[in-house]
């Protein structure tokens, strides 16, 4: 819940604007794979590579590997940790789209 201050000083609650709650569901799947796919060494690279999959995922909820790799083209690893990243990737394509 997002929340705004009134206009008595005092913060009320408002729901997330609409698609908001979708993208970030998106982006924790994306990191949670990273993470569990050990798919970052320095770190340095990893929140380029999180956009670029939270983008991904908002568009399309099951993309081939091909696309996922299109989609992470702009980000380079220094680290060399693409294949845990395209992994990663994969297996949050695979799990399909977030159940809360
Ligand atoms: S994990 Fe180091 S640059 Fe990607």
């Amino acid at each position: 819940m997002h929340s705004r201050a009134s206009n008595r000083g005092s913060f009320i609650a408002h729901p997330p604007p609409r698609g908001y709650r979708s993208r970030l569901e998106d982006r924790q799947q994306a990191q949670r794979a990273l993470v569990e796919c050990d798919a970052l060494m320095c770190g340095y690279c990893t929140p380029g590579f999180v956009m670029s999959l939270t983008a991904l995922f908002t568009a399309k909820q099951n993309p081939t590997l091909e696309e996922i790799k299109k989609a992470c083209s702009g980000n380079l690893c220094r680290c060399g940790t693409y294949p845990h990243i395209f992994k990663a990737a994969q297996r949050v394509a695979e799990a399909g789209p977030s159940k809360s």
